[in-house]
This record gives structure tokens, C-alpha cells and sequence, in this order.
């Protein structure tokens, strides 16, 4: 886990988590077992279960179906990762092998599909209409977000608004659905729910965010992804829209056809143009908005050790180099 308070303060929660995950994945389907221990085995930093159990923790609930609904949380990011894998033709993934890579596509757009059903299985058992009504609205908003990522795939003139939008659904939403959660199991006020939800929206923009800019900039150990995924990808993330509204007609004309033709050998040409034109940076300090709005949020919390780690959360989402 990302920070030591979180480390010390989740661990046993955390524990607990691991467990339903590693009971969620029974099949007597082998290749399910093998394909979907590969993904959920190979670890990860595991922060949406994390701002679940933090969320219920600083509302100061004292069942035991914030387990579950961690649990819940990580299959569901679990499935879109297997899926983005193969949409994104990623071939690393937490420093190993991705699964598609591994096992190839199909099998992992298939266990996908079983990893995501089997978050919908298990949801069901908290038996609580608000909790399904959230998360069956988040996933819809989040595939909303990886449809309209692929509509704006290869195309120079997205506007920074569009993009924004797509990060919002792609990711943040988990993130808001997860701190949200946390606050509706505890039956929290309607004042501190909405305050949570507004964390995780602000916090998954601002994750999101830098994943963009270490997408290009990152140390590739670090990170255990590859570097220029996006680009070859064709997607015209902040970084890249920042420099073509910018740079010069001739910095404009490199991102441009790199963006059309997605090939990999446009990396270095375009890194030279980000960073001439401090495309980066600004994606960065946007990202720094993102989360000190984040913190923000936090005020209407109590004082307590949970909310001191959501608040740090919120500090390593844009201080992170993996
Ligand atoms: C990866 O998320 C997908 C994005 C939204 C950028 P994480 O960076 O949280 O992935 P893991 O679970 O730690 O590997
Ligand atoms: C996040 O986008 C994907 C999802 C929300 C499923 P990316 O495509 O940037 O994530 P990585 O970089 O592959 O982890
Ligand atoms: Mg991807
Ligand atoms: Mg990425």
C-alpha cells in the first residue's frame, strides 16, 4: 500500500479484503482460476478498496460489509483493467506480463466478463438498494468513459474540457462510488456522504491525471508499465492537448501526426515537444488543483486517523511515481 499510515492502519481491514477476493474467484473453470489468481495475485496498489475502508472508517461503521464491498470495488477495476489491457494492446502491467499478453486476449476480455458478474454477485449480498443502485450506475458511467476515450482515439482537436470528461467517468467514478460507499454503509449524513463522494471524484481526476503525464515521463521499474501506451494508443490525453493549444505551428504538427499514425518511434520527437513546451507541468498542476479540492472536501470530517489518511491520499495521488 502506497503510504506507511495507510499501511498501518488497513492492514488487518486489507487482510480481510484479500481473503473475500481470493474466495470470489472459485470456479471450476480452470483457465477462470488461472487467468484471474494472474491478475488479482500479481498485487497492485490496491488504493479504491483502500478509500472504501477509510470512508466507512471516518464515518465510523462497525459491520463487517465494507469487506465485501473493498472487495467489490477491486474486482470491478480488476475486470476494466483486463479488459483495457486488451482495447489499449498493453503488454505490462504491475511489472509482469499483462494477462493478454500472457494468456491472450480472448481469455481475458471472457474473465473479465466473469470477474465483473461476480462483483454484481457478491454486491447483492450486502442487500442494500442504494449500495446497488451506486455501484450498477458507476460501472455504466465508467464504460460510458472508455467508449467515448475510443471515440476520441487519433483525433488532435479534442478540447481539454472532452478530455476531462473522460477521465471523470473512466476513473473517477470508481474512486467517487468507493468513498461514497464507505459513507452510505455507516448511514452517514447526506452533508458528509455527498463531501466523500466529492473527494473521490476530485481525487480519481487528479490519479488519473498524473497516470496521463507518467504515461510519458515515468521511471518504467517504477511504474510496471510501459511507457507510451497512450500515444501508441492514439489518445490525446492533457500532455498532448495542452502542447498543441501552445507550441509553435511546427511543435503542433509533430503531436498531430504522431496522434494519426500511433506509432511508437514518435515517442521521443513528441517527449521533446512536451517538455519544450511545459505540457507536463501544467498537466501536473492540474492535477494538484484536483487534489487539494480533494482535500478540501475533507473538512466537514471529524478529526481522526482516517480521515489524516485520506487526506495524505490525496497528497500521494499527485506525488506518485508508480
Ligand atoms: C490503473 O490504476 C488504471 C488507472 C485508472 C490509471 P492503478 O494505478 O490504481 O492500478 P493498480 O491496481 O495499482 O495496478
Ligand atoms: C485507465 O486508463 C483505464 C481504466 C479506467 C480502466 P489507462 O488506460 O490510462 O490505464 P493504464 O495506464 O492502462 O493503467
Ligand atoms: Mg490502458
Ligand atoms: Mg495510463
Amino acid at each position: 500500500m502506497p503510504t506507511q499510515l495507510l499501511e498501518s492502519i488497513l492492514h488487518d481491514d486489507m487482510q480481510a479484503v484479500d481473503r473475500v477476493l481470493r474466495d470470489s474467484l472459485a470456479s471450476d473453470v480452470v483457465l477462470i482460476r488461472r487467468v484471474a489468481e494472474y491478475i488479482i495475485g500479481s498485487g497492485g496498489k490496491r488504493l479504491r478498496p483502500a478509500l472504501l475502508l477509510l470512508s466507512a472508517r471516518a464515518c465510523g461503521y462497525r459491520g463487517s460489509h465494507h469487506h465485501t464491498l473493498a472487495a467489490v470495488i477491486e474486482m470491478i477495476h480488476t475486470a476494466t483493467l483486463l479488459h483495457d489491457d486488451v482495447v489499449d494492446e498493453s503488454s505490462l502491467r504491475r511489472g509482469h506480463a499483462t494477462a493478454n499478453a500472457m494468456f491472450g486476449n480472448a481469455p481475458s476480455v471472457l474473465v473479465g466478463d466473469f470477474v465483473y458478474s461476480r462483483a454484481f454477485q457478491l454486491m447483492v449480498t450486502v442487500d442494500n438498494l442504494r449500495v446497488l443502485h451506486i455501484l450498477s450506475d458507476a460501472t455504466n458511467v465508467i464504460a460510458e468513459g472508455e467508449v467515448l476515450q475510443l471515440l476520441n482515439a487519433g483525433n488532435p482537436d479534442v478540447a481539454e474540457q472532452a478530455y476531462l470528461d473522460v477521465i471523470r467517468r473512466k476513473t473517477a467514478k470508481l474512486f467517487e462510488a468507493a468513498a461514497q460507499l464507505g459513507a452510505v454503509l455507516s448511514r452517514a449524513e447526506p452533508v458528509i456522504e455527498d463531501a466523500l463522494a466529492r473527494y473521490g471524484m476530485h481525487l480519481g481526476t487528479a490519479f488519473q491525471l498524473v497516470d496521463d503525464v507518467l504515461d510519458y515521463s515515468g521511471d518504467f521499474d517504477a511504474i510496471g508499465k510501459n511507457l507510451g501506451d497512450d500515444l501508441a494508443e492514439g489518445k490525446p490525453t492533457l500532455p498532448l492537448i495542452r502542447a498543441l493549444a501552445v507550441g509553435s505551428a511546427a511543435d503542433a504538427a509533430v503531436i498531430r501526426d504522431a496522434l494519426a499514425g500511433g506509432h511508437r518511434d514518435d515517442f521521443k520527437p513528441v517527449l521533446a515537444v512536451l517538455s519544450r513546451t511545459g505540457a507536463l507541468e501544467y498537466a501536473k498542476h492540474c492535477a494538484e488543483e484536483e487534489s487539494a479540492q480533494a482535500a478540501a472536501c475533507l473538512d466537514v470530517l471529524a478529526n481522526s486517523p482516517a480521515r489524516e489518511t485520506l487526506l495524505e491520499l490525496s497528497g500521494f495521488a499527485v506525488q506518485r511515481t508508480y
